[in-house]
């Protein structure tokens, strides 16, 4: 969702500055902007859209600063135009704010009868205003922050550059990310570790409720209590290449591709490939848990699902997976030694770190599955296990789904064993399945002339159905989700088994119906059944299935389109499927002309509810 992004230095900001909203893309937005104060005077330039409206804008008006503020909004409250768009500022302050202000109105109903003239329909503008007040009062610029912290409620990231100093930026954090990187006589923030990455590899992350001054030779960071305290400085390691598209046409794809050396790496980090046995510990008590929950959004949620059934078939402990949105607010029951587990690949998905929250709360062992370290759930969870996926930039997740199921397979393995329900054997067995998954994503993406024929049969449907049975059911969930979000074709998810309960009246001649269906797990025979069905109803179907699978479709005389898959195991085959459906959605979105990368609408990590 929105991007921060600010330097102070002694030196012009403006194209570093424009650089970084380049960086914060990723994040989804439909609007931006900048600010700096260029010979005692704000400069403000805004503009709806891409960044690139953005810079013709300060092309045709050119501005300069030794200190500057950027933006990129994802719209919550006021439409995507140019006045709502940040920086908000006055003669006294600029603010860029990411988050959501929650007593915004009650805030500005006193403003305005103090005076304030309100021009946007943001909640941003109180920050101007509160500063300004406190300014006006004689206070220092940094027991004005203080004072507008003690109004502000909400969780938010904002900073904020002052005319009367202007070599200071103030920032604060609750609820969402920030990070300060330090360089060398110039200082930088940011929404992530990624866009000051760019300038320096010394960084500083926020804990929540912090706040700081910065100039360009100095930093200080307070905490609630609003103590000075000192805080680590972590280096950070970007390698080469990692926040770029490489060789390839989008994000999206790079990432789809990169899975094989992705899920490979993460192998290597929890799983003893000489002996096939699983290296990855966690300190919850398996044993005695009574139930494990699973929580997540979006993607991360589909992963947890796969799990479930892996954790009940092999680990035999029963598995709730919930929506993070609605796990926060419905009221569950915490059993005493129960096990949370979250997956999240941005680590900050609001929703998501409040089930984590609650959890802890509820005492509760808690498990976070990440992709980015010291993101916010990554510090909460009393238990943190990384997917070693590298930065995900495009908005749809590929490798991090990929990632987090070989880990959630570690942790499954582990957990069997802790629980005394998996023999040496059979978690050889499942190891050994997991070290042949890096290859056959190799087989599946080479077949991507396949792909793009199929992609054509999708391209001018109004409606694309996906099913599966068991592990493939989540893997058809993600097929649909990954369509809808890129290519904005309506598609659907379903157990297979689900269809005549009501969406097999949607099948018509016009309706593809995609399905999931490896030959060697028990589900196959019922699934053809299913497919039998649809074909019945004139449905076009498109299988993915392996040659033996190929062989029963010729067999029962199915008419189908057959995207071939390798042969592999029950185990593994959500990992490999799901290398398709990717494919299928990327060149359907392809075909279709829309913004792969950052689809309308989305942003890639879900920072309000
Ligand atoms: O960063 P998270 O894994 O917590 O994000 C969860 C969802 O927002 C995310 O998976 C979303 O559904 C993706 N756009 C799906 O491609």
């Amino acid at each position: 969702m929105c991007g921060i992004v600010g330097i102070t230095s002694f030196q012009n900001v403006v194209p570093r500055i424009l650089k970084g909203l380049a960086c914060l893309e990723y994040r989804g937005y439909d609007s931006a902007g900048i600010a700096t104060i260029d010979d005692g005077n704000f400069e403000v330039r805004r503009a709806v859209g891409k960044l690139k409206n953005l810079k013709d804008v300060t092309h045709l008006n050119p501005l300069q600063g030794n200190i500057g503020v950027g933006h990129t909004r994802w719209a919550t409250h006021g439409v995507p135009n140019e006045i709502n768009a940040h920086p908000h500022s006055n003669d006294y302050v600029s603010v860029v704010h990411n988050g959501i202000i929650e007593n915004h109105a009650e805030l500005r109903k006193s403003l305005e009868n103090k005076g304030y003239v309100f021009v946007s329909q943001t909640d941003t503008e109180v920050i101007v205003y509160l500063f300004t007040e406190y300014l006006k009062e004689g206070k220092e610029p940094l027991l004005a922050l203080q004072s507008v912290l003690g109004d502000i409620t909400g969780a938010f990231a904002f900073a904020i550059i002052l005319k009367q100093n202007p070599d200071v930026m103030l920032v604060a954090r609750q609820g969402s990310p920030l990070v300060i990187g330090i360089g060398q006589d110039e200082m930088y923030i940011g929404s992530d570790a990624l866009v000051v990455s760019l300038w320096t590899d010394k960084v500083i992350y926020l804990n929540e409720g912090d706040y700081a001054i910065l100039t360009p030779a100095s930093y200080q960071v307070y905490n609630q209590k609003h103590h000075k305290i000192s805080v680590e400085v972590k280096t950070v390691e970007f390698k080469e290449n990692a926040v770029g598209k490489g060789n390839y046409n989008h994000f999206m794809q790079k990432e789809i591709f990169e899975q094989p050396k992705v899920i490979g790496e993460t192998l290597l980090h929890y799983a003893d490939h000489e002996n096939f046995t699983t290296k990855l510990t966690t300190k919850a008590d398996w044993k005695n848990a009574p139930r494990l929950s699973i929580v997540a959004c979006g993607t991360s949620y589909y992963a947890g699902m796969v799990a479930k059934y892996w954790f009940e078939k092999y680990a035999h402990i029963p598995v709730d997976v919930d929506i993070a949105s609605e796990f926060r607010y419905r009221d569950g029951v915490f059993l005493d030694k129960g096990i949370t587990l979250v997956i999240s690949q941005s680590g900050e998905t609001i929703d998501t770190l409040m089930a984590l929250t609650l959890a802890t709360e509820q005492k509760q062992q808690t498990i976070a599955i990440v992709n980015v370290p010291e993101s916010s759930i990554a510090r909460l969870a009393s238990d943190v296990l990384m997917t070693y996926a590298g930065p995900e930039i495009g908005v749809a997740s590929t490798k991090a789904f990929t990632a987090q199921l070989t880990v959630l397979a570690n942790i499954v393995i582990y957990a069997a064993r802790q629980r005394g329900v998996m023999s040496l054997t059979q978690e050889k067995e499942l190891l050994t399945d997991l070290f042949t998954v890096p290859g056959l994503i190799m087989t599946v993406l080479q077949n991507e002339a396949e792909v793009h024929k199929i992609a054509l049969s999708l391209e001018k449907a109004d409606g694309v159905l996906f099913i599966g049975r068991g592990t493939n059911f989540p893997v058809a969930l993600e097929g649909a989700l990954k369509l809808k979000e890129i290519s904005y074709i309506h598609a659907e998810g379903y157990a297979a088994g689900e269809l005549k309960h009501g969406p097999i009246a949607l099948i018509d001649q016009e309706t593809p119906v995609i399905v999931n269906a490896p030959s060697n797990d028990k589900w196959f025979e019922k699934t053809l059944s299913n497919v039998q069905e649809v074909v019945a109803r004139g449905a076009t179907v498109i299988c993915l299935v392996d040659v033996i699978g190929q062989q029963a479709l010729e067999a029962n005389h199915i008419p189908n389109i057959t995207l071939k898959m390798p042969m592999c195991s029950t185990f593994v085959a959500p990992i490999v499927y799901a290398i398709s459906m990717q494919l299928i959605a990327y060149h359907t979105a392809l075909l279709r002309g829309t913004d792969v990368d950052q689809p309308r609408n989305l942003a890639k990590s879900v920072t309000v509810e």
